[in-house]
C-alpha cells in the first residue's frame, strides 16, 4: 500500500441517527484492496450500524460513501453487491438444505443480470464446475461440494458463507463476527481464508470482539466509542492493551493515530 494508493472504499463524515439515538457521529475511514482492516468497539459503538451503510442496508442522514474514488449511491444491498461490495453477517443467510453449490448461487440471478446466460441456464454441470473451482481456490474445508450446509459445521458454513461472497470477483468483503462461536481449529481455517483473500487483493473488513483474532489478521485497527472514532493504528504500531484501553476509553486520552 502506498500514499497514492486509492482506497477500495471511503467513507466520509458518515452520521446516522435512529430516532433520538446517535449511532454514528461524523465517521470516516477507508479500506485499501489487499489489506484486512478490523472494526472493533464496545456493545453499542456502532460497528453494525457502520458496515450496514456500506453494504447498502442503511441509508446515512450525513456523509459519503466512495467506492473506487467515486461517489456511491447505495440504496438497496443489491446496489452495493453490484460495486463489488459484499457482506457476510452473522446469520449468514445460508439455505441449509442446498449444498455449496446451490448456496453460492443462491440469489445471483437479482443481482448479475446476466450471469446466468453466460453460464447457460441452469446448466447445472457448468455452475457445479465454477462452483467446485471456487471451492478448490479458496480452500474451503469440506469432504464433499455435495453435502449439504444444513449437516456442516459452524466453521465450514462460515467459510461457505465466505466462498459465496467472494465467488463473484468483489472489491471488498465485510464479515460481522466472522469467528464468533466458532471451534478453535474452526477459527484457524476461517481466519486463512481471510488471509487469503486478502492476498488475493481483495480489502477486508472485519468486526471482532476477539482481539487475538483481531491481532492474527488485520493489518489496521479502526476503533469506535459511542458512535465516534477514537482511534485507529497499523496493527504493528499498536498492542492489544492499547486498543483495549481505545475501545473502553480507559486511557487517559484516546489518540488518533494516523497510518
Ligand atoms: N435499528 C435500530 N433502531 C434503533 N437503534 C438502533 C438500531 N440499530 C442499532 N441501534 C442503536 O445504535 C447503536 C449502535 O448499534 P450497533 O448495532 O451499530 O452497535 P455494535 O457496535 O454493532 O454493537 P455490538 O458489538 O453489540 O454488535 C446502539 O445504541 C444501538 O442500540
Ligand atoms: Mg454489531
Amino acid at each position: 500500500m502506498t500514499a497514492l494508493a486509492k482506497p477500495v472504499v471511503r467513507v466520509e463524515n458518515i452520521s446516522v441517527n435512529f430516532g433520538s439515538i446517535q449511532a454514528l457521529t461524523d465517521v470516516s475511514m477507508e479500506v485499501f484492496a489487499g489489506e484486512v482492516v478490523a472494526l472493533v468497539g464496545d456493545n453499542g459503538a456502532g460497528k453494525s450500524t457502520l458496515i450496514k451503510t456500506i453494504a447498502g442496508v442503511i441509508q446515512p442522514d450525513e456523509g459519503k460513501i466512495y467506492i473506487d474514488g467515486r461517489e456511491a449511491e447505495l440504496k438497496t444491498p443489491a446496489a452495493a453487491r453490484r460495486l463489488g461490495i459484499e457482506t457476510v453477517y452473522q446469520d449468514l443467510a445460508l439455505a441449509p438444505d442446498l449444498d455449496m453449490v446451490g448456496n453460492l448461487f443462491l440469489g445471483r440471478e437479482e443481482v448479475r443480470e446476466g450471469f446466468w446466460g453466460r453460464l447457460g441456464v441452469l446448466d447445472e454441470g457448468k455452475m457445479r464446475e465454477y462452483a467446485e473451482d471456487t471451492i478448490r481456490r479458496l480452500r474451503v474445508p469440506v469432504h464433499s461440494s455435495r453435502q449439504k450446509v444444513g449437516s456442516m459445521s459452524g466453521g465450514q458454513r462460515q467459510s461457505v458463507a465466505v466462498a459465496r461472497a467472494i465467488a463473484w470477483e468483489c472489491k471488498m468483503v465485510i464479515m460481522d463476527e466472522p469467528t464468533a462461536a466458532l471451534g478453535v481449529e474452526e477459527c484457524e481455517k476461517v481466519l486463512q481464508l481471510i488471509r487469503d483473500i486478502r492476498n488475493a487483493g481483495t480489502a477486508v473488513l472485519i468486526i471482532s470482539h476477539n482481539m487475538t483474532h483481531v491481532f492474527e489478521v488485520a493489518d489496521r485497527v479502526v476503533v469506535l466509542r459511542l458512535g465516534r472514532k477514537v482511534a485507529e493504528s497499523d496493527r504493528k504500531d499498536t498492542s492489544m492493551d492499547q486498543v483495549v484501553s481505545w475501545i473502553t476509553g480507559s486511557s487517559a486520552q484516546a489518540e488518533l493515530c494516523s497510518k
